[in-house]
């Protein structure tokens, strides 16, 4: 039996299972998050859904090695593709890649949510994409946090089709609503990280030749976004 622990960022998301008891893992790889669920008897059902033949294999394998294989479907889907209604699923984790594949795997699926489902997104990069995504189709940003695991912060958005805060500013969409609400330490640490970044980038463009006046502009306008963020009380 291929032995596993959830990683810290793993156990972060799964740890926003929330009342859910129905979920489905979209790129599931390892299959982690619905197993452990399951073998915390968390989750009635998941489906563990991957588009690769290569990890629906691993999934197989681990859930059949866990004796989940009663509780934990495993299968070969492109994003939501493998969510059918009598499913009942009422949580959807997205997790371990990139924010633009997240927003398109949902635009893509959105035919496969009833509107019910609660959504747990942990993009590993561009967030504000995701954010974005959500606010153009109504879902409202229930919770939100951050977990730092070997040098990198990865974010956690929780949401659902409740519209609690939208419309969202712009340093809402960039810094999150709820992380913005919550300024732990790790936040204001990455929110002097993206000040320190901004300000080096705009220091290179002032060195360089023929930049467009609007990429200047945007940066500093980032700049100035952060730094009203971080004075902020
Ligand atoms: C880096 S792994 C992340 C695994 C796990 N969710 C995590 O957070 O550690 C990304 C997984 O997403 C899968 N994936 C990529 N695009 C996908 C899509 N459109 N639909 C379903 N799975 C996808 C890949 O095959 C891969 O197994």
């Amino acid at each position: 039996m291929e032995k596993f622990h959830l990683s810290q960022r793993l156990q972060h998301i799964a740890n926003f299972l929330g009342d859910g008891r129905r979920i489905a893992d979209i790129g599931t790889d390892h299959a982690y998050i619905p197993i452990q669920l399951a073998k915390d008897g968390l989750i009635d059902f998941a489906i563990a859904s991957d588009v690769g033949a290569g990890p629906v294999a691993i999934a197989t394998a681990n859930v059949a090695d866990n004796g989940l294989s009663t509780v934990i479907d495993v299968r070969l889907a492109d994003g939501l593709a493998g969510i059918r209604p009598e499913d009942g699923i009422d949580t959807i984790f997205i997790a371990g890649m990139g924010g633009l594949l997240i927003q398109d795997i949902l635009t893509a699926g959105l035919s496969y949510l009833d509107g019910t489902e609660t959504l747990v997104l942990a993009p590993n990069r561009d967030d504000e994409a995701v954010r974005t995504w959500l606010a153009k189709h109504e879902f409202g940003i229930l919770d939100e946090d951050l977990v730092e695991e070997q040098g990198h912060v990865y974010p956690i958005i929780v949401a659902g089709q409740t519209k609690p805060e939208v419309p969202y500013t712009e340093a809402d969409l960039i810094l999150g609503p709820v992380l913005r609400q919550k300024r732990s330490p790790l936040f204001l640490t990455e929110l002097d990280k993206r000040i320190d970044k901004t300000a080096a980038v705009l220091k290179g463009l002032a060195n360089a030749q023929a930049v467009p006046a609007t990429k200047v502009a945007d940066e500093q306008r980032r700049l100035a976004l952060f730094q009203t963020e971080r004075t902020a009380e």
